[in-house]
């Protein structure tokens, strides 16, 4: 994996020309007092190195005589790693992550300059982390200030963001082996929920079975907070309480995907709890899996981005109007959005290292155009939400609808004839969701 990080390196170092990039580790979260959240390294900066340690910045110099390579990192210290863990130290910084140079981070304000002021630019995120955005702002204006003495140094700075994410959208063998393996032991949680879900069970039994098959399978845990919603909770796109009692004739809707080895999956399904779809549930249902089906079908290379919502978004509004709904002429409905009330998100976003990826889906005026190697999800949804108000044009909402929410969502690979759907495992056919 070393030779991989190394070649993203180069990689975006051929983009950097004479600049300095510098990536800071991900801050730790603190979850209350003195406890703090498990520490997950920033994505772009685990993209480029593999290191995950706080308090960490790597520099990429191409333009250096010696260093291209410069970690700054947590030294060595018996006492402190005694209690916070394993720290690699400066001298296996080298050996281990390929590091040209390392030095303790303590020494960052010294040694830093000597990789800046032959650049004609410096690469930096303005993110979170407002101290350390205040350094490196501190340290451009340093050398802006020597400037006329040299007549060489940095004079702008550019976010890293839209070259190194370009590069992160196309993901590698190596990316899509731990994608798979993400969603592999997703599909395995899913098929387990399925099989424990029932009337009288509460939505935390569910959620707790498939966290434990997570772990189980050496993943680092959910990719975001598993969502498992009963009833009209499946309406509230980001349920997390999951504290209800599953009953019968009821949907349940599970949200939940594994990240292994930092890549992240995120599935979900909606099935009836007790095995026998209501004809309201089953003809929204139909309607959603239609427009899953079809939107998939959309994810091929060449096709613009968008290409595959707004398919979800027609077979959606078709369905809406056959079934009395909403009413009008299908164009109209769409130009003047009255899905929405139903159907409020997108069909979907990238995936990899985050789950809402990085990378852009629009250039401008022109959409993304998907190629071979992207992943994303395609997640469509229809959610009746009690007490949603019709626009004046359209009719009362019939409460045999009301409080129905269903999503079916699948991580998609582009691949070069057309596309493969890494979550494929588990069923979402009426007849497979039926006792
Ligand atoms: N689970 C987050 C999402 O579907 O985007
Ligand atoms: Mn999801
Ligand atoms: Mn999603």
């Amino acid at each position: 994996m070393q030779a991989e990080y190394r070649q993203r390196r180069q990689q975006l170092m051929a983009k950097l020309g004479n600049g300095t990039a510098i990536f800071r580790s991900a801050p730790m979260a603190v979850m209350h007092n003195d406890v703090e959240y498990t520490f997950r390294q920033d994505s772009d900066f685990f993209y480029l190195t593999g290191f995950n340690e706080p308090e960490a910045v790597a520099v990429l110099a191409p333009h250096h005589q010696e260093h291209q390579f410069v970690l700054f990192v947590q030294p060595k210290e018996r006492d402190k790693e005694v209690w916070t863990g394993y720290r690699c130290g400066v001298e296996k910084a080298k050996e281990i992550f390929g590091a040209d140079e390392a030095y303790p981070i303590a020494e960052m304000d010294e040694k830093l300059p000597q990789y800046l002021e032959k650049a004609d630019r410096i690469y930096y995120h303005l993110g979170r982390d407002r101290a350390f955005n205040e350094t490196i702002l501190k340290h451009w204006q340093r050398l802006m200030a020597t400037y006329p003495k040299r007549g060489t140094g940095p004079i702008a700075i550019e976010d890293s963001g839209p070259i190194l994410h370009a590069m992160r959208q196309v993901k590698s063998p190596a990316e899509l082996e731990l994608m798979r393996k993400a969603a592999a032991i997703s599909v395995e949680a899913h098929n387990q929920a399925r099989e424990i879900a029932a009337p009288g069970r509460y939505e935390y039994e569910v959620q707790a079975e498939m966290e434990r098959i997570f772990r189980l399978q050496g993943g680092m845990g959910p990719a975001y907070p598993s969502i498992v919603a009963s009833g009209s909770n499946a309406c509230v796109l980001h349920y997390i309480e999951n504290n209800r009692q599953m009953q019968d004739n009821e949907l349940l809707l599970i949200d939940a995907g594994c990240a292994y080895g930092y890549y992240n999956a995120d599935i979900t399904r909606t099935f009836p709890v007790g095995g026998k779809f209501t004809p309201e549930q089953k003809a929204l249902y139909e309607i959603v899996l239609e427009a899953q089906l079809q939107a998939i079908a959309q994810v091929q290379p060449g096709n613009p981005y968008n290409q595959f919502h707004d398919t979800a978004v027609r077979v959606i509004t078709e369905g809406l109007v056959e079934l009395g709904i909403i009413k009008g002429e299908v164009d109209k409905l769409i130009e003047e959005e009255k899905y929405k009330p139903f159907y409020m998100h997108r069909t979907g976003h990238w995936l990899g290292l985050d789950v809402h990826d990085v990378g852009v889906y629009q250039h401008g005026e022109s959409p993304q155009i998907l190629q071979p190697g992207q992943v994303l999800t395609v997640e469509p949804g229809l959610y009746i939400v009690p007490d949603t108000k019709p626009g004046e044009d359209q009719p009362e909402i019939d409460p045999r609808w009301s409080g129905i929410g269903i999503r079916i969502e699948d991580d998609v690979l582009v691949t070069s004839t057309g596309h493969e759907v890494l979550t494929a495992g588990v069923p979402k056919l009426v007849e497979e969701l039926k006792d």
